[in-house]
């Protein structure tokens, strides 16, 4: 895969997702349906529910009524729902990947559900996961790709929430929804979109503004590259010259078994490209995961990974050779776990792949990208034509580039939101390269941004763990106290709704 501008990166990667989920299937005929999972290691404690969701909520011909089983995680061990309680229900709005893998990186909602006495429950995203609306024929082509969209995703959660809240007599709970990353921007948008099913959002790490022109489109590689001059310029240098003698010793005779051997790779390099992406892929999500403690969201890597791969780089004696270096550091990345013998390195079917998320980033998720020349990536700029050629090519579809400032808004959101809407935190941390297409100011006295600076990808929303530094609890207990008003609030409005 040789893209000849910036690499465009899926918000997150798929994960191979790991879960030990008991799934209360309804009939015998849906198993055929559902993909099942292969591996099973480590228990969450959710069960698992499939509910008949209509594959086509925006049409009335007779086949939009067609259901799939989108699945869903439930936990009502904390959930108080005595009538006078009405204790709140905690929607996680699923993106991109499986849903375990976003329940098992979002305890912050389990952490805090005691204290609320909540219903916690994790809605998987459609075409993904186990929710495939046709099954293995669910990537096939545009026809069936076509029902993938962020809006009929978001009437999916409205649509089994009410559900839920009648058959299980909870009408009066209010719900509160959360979600990180797409998943954060799908928080924020069903806020927006429902607010008679939601009465808040929690929009962690979700860069709503990463479309049209609204953030300038060289600020998400120049957020990873500010992360490693953070750290050290000659770090930052470092990177950034390796690329021109990556390119110049895959020119020489015999550079690409030169290259092979440098990144131990398990079959010969044929393309320089794909090593390219390989380095590419690795500074960037280290980036986005330069978490302050020991986490495997996308890979297991130590605290502050950032700062482990510049001493590495740093490390070496000045006049090795950078690819050495980089190698190293990206190694990190790869092999902190220690298992690889060999890098799998053109392997087009690793797990980065994202099925799904190429379909929607070939249609309403254009975030164009470029690199300036101040970052330490090789400058490129942005080609809107070339993105179409390359979607017709895959999916015979054209991106429609402003459909989501269209649908959602996103241009001068402040003074939009000023006077229309309540009730989101936007939060993010600055060394999260997508914090720079994120809501980083306050917009109202409830529509809220918190940011911190030191961290990384929906950081506030994973477990709280001893060792977290003091700015992410403090993080979570603002979040903690702005939640507590927006229950409090509803329940005071539901005694004397005539009340202010
Ligand atoms: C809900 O979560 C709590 C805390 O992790 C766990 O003790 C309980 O068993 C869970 N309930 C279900 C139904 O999995
Ligand atoms: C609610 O109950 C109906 C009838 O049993 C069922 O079809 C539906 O799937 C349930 N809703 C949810 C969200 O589970
Ligand atoms: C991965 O790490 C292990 C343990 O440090 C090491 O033995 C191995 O050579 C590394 N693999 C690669 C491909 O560098
Ligand atoms: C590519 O990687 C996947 C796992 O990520 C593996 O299952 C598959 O066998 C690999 N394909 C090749 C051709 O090595
Ligand atoms: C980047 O550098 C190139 C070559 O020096 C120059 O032509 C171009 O104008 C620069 N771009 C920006 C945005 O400064
Ligand atoms: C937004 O307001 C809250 C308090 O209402 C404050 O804690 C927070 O720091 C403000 N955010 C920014 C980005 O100024």
């Amino acid at each position: 895969m040789a893209l000849a501008s910036c690499l465009l990166l899926p918000l997150l990667l798929l994960a191979t997702g790991a879960s030990g989920i008991v799934s209360s299937l309804p009939s015998a005929a849906v198993q055929s349906l559902v993909r099942k999972r292969k591996s099973s290691s480590g228990q969450l404690p959710f069960a698992a529910h499939f509910f008949p969701q209509q594959i086509d909520h925006f049409n009335f011909r007779p086949d939009s009524s067609r259901v799939f089983y989108q699945k869903y995680l439930l936990n009502a061990s904390f959930w108080d729902k005595g009538p006078s309680h009405s204790a709140p229900i905690f929607v996680y709005t699923g993106n991109e990947g499986n849903i375990e893998w976003f329940a098992e990186n979002t305890g912050f909602m389990l952490d805090i559900a005691p204290r609320f006495n909540a219903l916690l429950l994790f809605i998987e995203h459609r075409f993904y996961g186990d929710s495939m609306p046709f099954g293995k024929d669910s990537y096939k082509s545009a026809e069936t790709l076509g029902y993938l969209t962020s809006t009929q995703a978001l009437a999916d959660y409205a649509v089994l929430i009410r559900s839920l809240k009648q058959n299980l007599s909870a009408e009066a709970s209010p719900v509160v929804v959360y979600g990180g990353s797409y998943g954060g921007m799908l928080a924020a948008w069903f806020r927006l979109k429902y607010p008679h099913v939601a009465i808040g959002a929690v929009s962690s790490s979700a860069p709503i503004l990463q479309f049209d022109d609204i953030v300038p489109w060289s600020s998400f590689y120049d957020g990873v590259s500010q992360d490693y001059k953070d750290e050290s310029a000659n770090c930052f240098e470092v990177i950034k010259e390796s690329w021109d003698q990556l390119m110049t010793t895959a020119a020489k005779k015999g550079g690409m078994l030169q290259l092979t051997k440098k990144f131990k790779a398990c079959k010969t390099i044929q393309s320089v490209y794909s090593v390219r992406d390989w380095l590419w892929t690795a500074f960037t999500y280290t980036a986005m995961v330069d978490y302050p403690t020991p986490a495997n969201f996308l890979m297991p890597l130590p605290a502050y990974p950032v700062k482990e791969m510049c001493s590495i780089i740093d490390g070496f004696p000045t006049g090795v050779d950078k690819l050495t270096k980089v190698f190293s550091a990206a190694s990190l990345y790869y092999n902190y776990s220690g298992t690889h013998s060999c890098f799998d390195i053109e392997n087009d079917s690793d797990p980065h792949g994202l099925n799904g998320w190429g379909w929607q980033a070939c249609t309403e998720m254009v975030m164009p990208m470029t690199c300036s020349n101040e970052s330490m990536f090789p400058p490129s700029s942005y080609s809107y034509e070339a993105s179409e050629d390359q979607c017709k090519a895959k999916y015979g579809v054209l991106p429609r580039p402003h459909w989501i400032t269209t649908e959602y808004g996103g241009n001068r959101i402040e003074l939009v939101l000023k006077r229309f809407g309540s009730n989101i935190i936007f939060s993010n941390g600055m060394r999260d390269p997508w914090s720079r297409g994120g809501v980083l100011k306050n917009i109202s006295s409830s529509i809220i941004a918190l940011v911190a600076p030191l961290g990384a990808h929906h950081v506030d929303l994973r477990f709280a763990r001893k060792d977290d530094p003091n700015w992410v609890k403090e993080q979570r207990e603002a979040e903690i106290k702005i939640i507590q008003g927006w229950v409090d609030q509803y329940h005071r409005d539901l005694k004397e709704p005539s009340r202010q």
